[in-house]
């Protein structure tokens, strides 16, 4: 529930379905599992294999990314740390509602600020919703070796600025409930991993055939 709105004269609607009817109905509980990590560092790739795994086991997912969200939902965002702050919390509370509606959330974001995930992280804890901190971990020399974008490039030559890593910060998650080194193991081999701990967690049924 939005405890803080803006403006007054709000009430709540009730909904006759609860959540525990919907996840019965999708034979699973929802969840957001949260990526963050620099740019280049692989948490698309991640975000769409587990993505993939998921739908193979029969359990509703969805992704939520970075890029994508910028085309629409964020289109009106730039880069500022207010910005990336704004970016986080909308795509957070779109989260949280789709894991209330029973979907595995898997939200792809560099996400830089600790506040900006803690924030969702309590957000989420508010309405009941588990929330799973994934850091897709690889060395900057790597994600910049890597470069799948050119943004790094621009980004050395001054065409962008404030770019991720290279002078905008990024703050490690302290304690994530999964690391995923991208720079150490192969993508299926993180892949697995994460799509391991993933169903592990998941309040699920059996799923629907
Ligand atoms: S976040 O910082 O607000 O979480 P988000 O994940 O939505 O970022 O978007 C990052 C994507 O925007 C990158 O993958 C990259 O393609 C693009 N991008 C453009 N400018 C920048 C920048 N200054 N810093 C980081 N990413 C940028």
């Amino acid at each position: 529930m939005n405890t803080s709105p803006v403006s007054g004269n709000l009430s709540w609607t009730m909904t006759r379905v609860s959540d525990q009817m919907r996840s019965h109905l999708l034979g699973q509980r929802g969840l957001v599992v949260w990526l963050t990590g620099l740019s280049g560092s692989g948490k698309s790739t991640m975000a769409v294999g587990l993505d993939a795994r998921l739908h193979e086991s029969g359990r509703p997912s969805y992704i939520l990314d970075g890029d994508n969200l910028r085309h629409g939902l964020c289109k009106d965002l730039g880069f500022s740390a207010e910005d990336r702050s704004e970016n986080i919390r909308r795509t957070g509370e779109v989260a949280k509602l789709m894991a209330q509606a029973g979907v595995i959330v898997i939200c792809s974001l560099i996400s830089p600020f600790s506040a900006d995930r803690q924030r969702v992280r309590e957000s989420c804890a508010a309405d009941g919703v588990t929330f799973m901190e994934v850091h897709v971990s690889a060395p900057l020399d790597i994600c910049e070796q890597r470069d799948p974008k050119g943004l790094y490039r621009k980004a050395r030559t001054g065409e962008i600025r404030g770019f991720t890593g290279i002078d905008s910060p990024y703050e490690e998650p302290q304690a994530p409930e999964i690391i995923l080194r991208t720079g150490e193991s192969s993508i299926q081999d993180c892949v697995e991993h994460l799509t391991r701990q993933i169903l592990a967690s998941a309040t699920l049924h059996p799923a629907r055939s």
